[in-house]
């Protein structure tokens, strides 16, 4: 006989894009329609039931309505108190985050959050130190991990398909509007450093989990970043002085001697299959693969290509890619991880995407931003709870942030 629970999830931030489209409706209403997360066991099901939480009490209760969603508040505290609700869920501006995901801690709620976790290193390690001591479990969203090209290209490393991996070439970005003569398609406040904006504290949370996951942990940084549109319109339709970078362009040096180039951008026109694309060339192939797409090169089907600047060259190189297909269903990846996230609370399954690894996320954002304030590379130190793995041999060039940590 199957057996079923229910886990109460506060849904903070519901609202808000990425906390509406891909936690509340792609993530746990599907978990919900679907009939709740199949435990280890292969019998035990656990629903979930939310609670969505906003400053807003109308577009709460709209929400609500749309969704058929018994319960909502303007009440993050009176949330908190209630055991109904054992999982806390951040889907805030950034410049929110830490100050509601320490009273969850202290309410002793599992806490899942998005990136970055929070607006500087010191205070991520502290939100990671802090759940630490309470004993809580915690997540934070590694969701471009989960994107069907991304899994493919786990699949092609794990094969042995690139021989030695030498680099990773990545693009990601494209044209967002000023907001003048059309609306932007991101909120202001990214384009505001004072608020929690810009490309480099939005993206290289995102860069070191991939790196790190996927060709080896960060060792250090160079990047420059740009703010290449100065003002722009808000949603109100009055400007503002874009205080934040809108363009970062980076190199990162990887354990294991793997150099992986990433550019992102906020002001470039797409001229690629898809708005994310990395290459990766290894002795024995190469690969290119985007949010779904993956074709591969290996080296037994690799043109020999001669410069000849006097003759225009007739070959179809784009042809010479063979495209790697799924074998497999790939869901939402959002919902995938809440999936896991859900099974590491109810019954303890593996966890690796912790406030620790959302913490080196963080401070890869600020390293990167150090690198281009002071034009020079940056070593990135080794992140541990107690602070004490900063490697000793950081030259002149590593940040003096080490040793208090
Ligand atoms: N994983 C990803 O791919 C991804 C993509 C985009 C954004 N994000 C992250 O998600 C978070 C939300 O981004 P978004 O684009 O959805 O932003 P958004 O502006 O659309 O939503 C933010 C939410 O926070 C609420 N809010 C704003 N100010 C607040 C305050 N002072 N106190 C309490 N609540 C407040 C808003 O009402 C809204 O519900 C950010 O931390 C962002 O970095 C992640």
């Amino acid at each position: 006989m199957a057996h079923q629970q229910t886990i109460g999830i506060i849904m903070n931030g519901a609202t808000g894009r990425m906390g509406y489209r891909q936690h509340l409706v792609r993530s746990i209403l599907a978990i919900r329609e679907q009939g709740g997360v199949l435990l280890a066991d292969g019998v035990t099901r656990v629903q979930v039931e939310p609670i969505l939480v906003g400053r807003n009490e109308k577009t709460l209760a709209e929400l609500a309505t749309r969704h058929g969603i018994e319960h909502y508040t303007t009440d993050l505290d009176e949330a908190l108190a209630d055991d109904r609700w054992q999982i806390y869920a951040d889907f805030l501006v950034t410049k929110a985050r830490a100050q509601a995901i320490r009273k969850a801690i202290a309410a002793g709620k599992a806490v899942y959050t998005e990136k970055p976790t929070a607006e500087s290193f010191d205070e991520a390690l502290e939100l990671a130190r802090l759940a630490s001591d309470a004993g809580i479990k915690n997540g934070v969203v590694h969701d471009k991990l989960y994107l069907p090209g991304l899994q493919k290209l786990k699949r092609l490393i794990d094969s042995g398909f690139f021989g030695r991996i030498l680099s990773v070439r990545g693009e990601f970005g494209y044209w967002v509007f000023e907001g003048d003569w059309q609306a932007a398609q991101r909120p202001s406040w990214n384009y505001r450093a004072e608020d929690g904006g810009g490309i480099i504290v939005d993206m290289f949370p995102h860069w070191n989990y991939v790196l790190e996951n996927l060709f080896g942990r960060v060792e250090s940084v160079y990047a420059k970043a740009v703010t290449e549109v100065p003002e722009r319109i808000d949603e109100q339709g009055h400007p503002y002085a874009a205080t934040a970078d809108d363009a970062a362009y980076a190199i990162f040096e990887l354990e294991g001697g793997v150099v992986a180039q990433l550019n992102s951008s906020w002001t470039t026109r797409v001229n690629r299959d898809e708005l994310v694309e990395f290459q990766v060339d290894g002795t024995h192939g190469s690969a290119v693969v985007g949010l779904f797409g993956c074709k591969i090169q290996p080296r037994n089907a690799t043109p020999k290509p001669v410069w000849n600047p006097d003759l225009a060259d007739a070959h179809d190189y784009a042809g010479d890619w063979i495209e790697s297909p799924g074998n497999r269903e790939f869901e939402n990846g959002f919902k995938t991880q809440w999936e896991e996230f859900l099974r590491h609370v109810v019954e303890d399954a593996p966890n690796h995407y912790d406030f620790l690894a959302g913490a080196r996320g963080v401070l890869l954002a600020e390293q990167g931003l150090a690198s281009s304030r002071e034009g020079r590379r940056v070593e990135m130190p080794l992140v541990t709870l107690s602070g004490s793995d900063v490697p000793p041999t950081a030259d002149a060039g590593a940040p003096e942030l080490t040793g208090a940590r």
